[in-house]
């Protein structure tokens, strides 16, 4: 696992949408791992701008996102579908129907996820997947537990989680208490793995993939078990 230790959350936006950048110009039609929240927003302004000054395209990528809530409809403006379309799809050449997230509205959350994993194999794998990390150190909703889900699933979200997420929404009741979300091996799998965290309330999290210990009760932990991830984080977060 390698560091890059940044002074503020410009510089870790661009620090990843550079290495982001030099994959899809290393291979074109890369299979992207795309995450929500508002850690990665910045990081995907500037590979807007990118597009916008013909320096960077994504018209032969796909894309796979993380998760998504159970249930809710893509309309939903609180919606990860939405978020994605309106936080980076819309703006950059990338053909939407190249773009999957899990289906929020799936009759069959199973069978749902079960294809998910297939489509992701069948794509090929995933050649570059960034991440957030949770304040309990969750990635994507893999939410600390005594034992973790190899493959997307459906998944209860944490009072912490849902706390957290209350900002989104007008009344803490709308908050959405389920997600379908990629398991930690579907994660793993992945060739490349960026994690981006920004602040102090990020460190408890950060600071416990210092060691050289893995636990469920920190499922970012488990990235230490990746031969290529690195974590892109500021100094607030690396130092408390
Ligand atoms: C989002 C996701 C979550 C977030 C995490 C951090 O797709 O999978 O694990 O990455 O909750 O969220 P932010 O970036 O809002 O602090």
């Amino acid at each position: 696992m390698k560091f890059i230790v940044c002074d503020n959350y410009e510089e870790i936006s661009a620090e990843g949408a550079k290495i982001f950048a030099e994959q899809i110009k290393k291979k074109p039609n890369s299979i992207l791992g795309l995450a929500t929240g508002s850690t990665p927003v910045g990081m995907y302004q500037n590979l807007i701008q990118m597009v916008k000054e013909g320096t960077l395209s994504f018209k032969d990528c796909r894309s796979f996102n993380l998760d998504e809530y159970y249930p809710i409809s893509p309309d939903n403006d609180q919606s990860y579908r939405y978020f994605m379309n309106t936080n980076l799809f819309n703006h950059i050449d990338m053909d939407i129907s190249n773009t999957r997230v899990l289906n929020g509205l799936a009759e069959d959350a199973k069978a749902e996820c079960v294809k998910y994993d297939e489509e992701i194999d069948a794509a090929g794998g995933i050649d570059i997947q960034v991440l957030g990390i949770g304040h309990n150190g969750h990635i994507a909703f893999n939410e600390p537990d005594e034992k973790l889900i190899c493959g997307t699933h459906l998944t209860s979200l944490t009072e912490s989680t849902i706390n957290a997420n209350a900002r989104f929404f007008e009344k803490k009741e709308d908050v959405p208490t389920q997600s379908l979300t990629m398991g930690m091996a579907s994660i793993l799998k992945a060739k490349k793995i960026i994690l981006l965290a920004s602040g102090k309330g990020k460190h408890q999290a950060i600071a416990e993939l210092l060691d050289d210990t893995i636990t469920t009760s920190n499922p970012s932990t488990l990235l230490k078990l990746h031969p290529d991830t690195t974590i892109i984080c500021d100094r607030d977060a690396y130092e408390g």
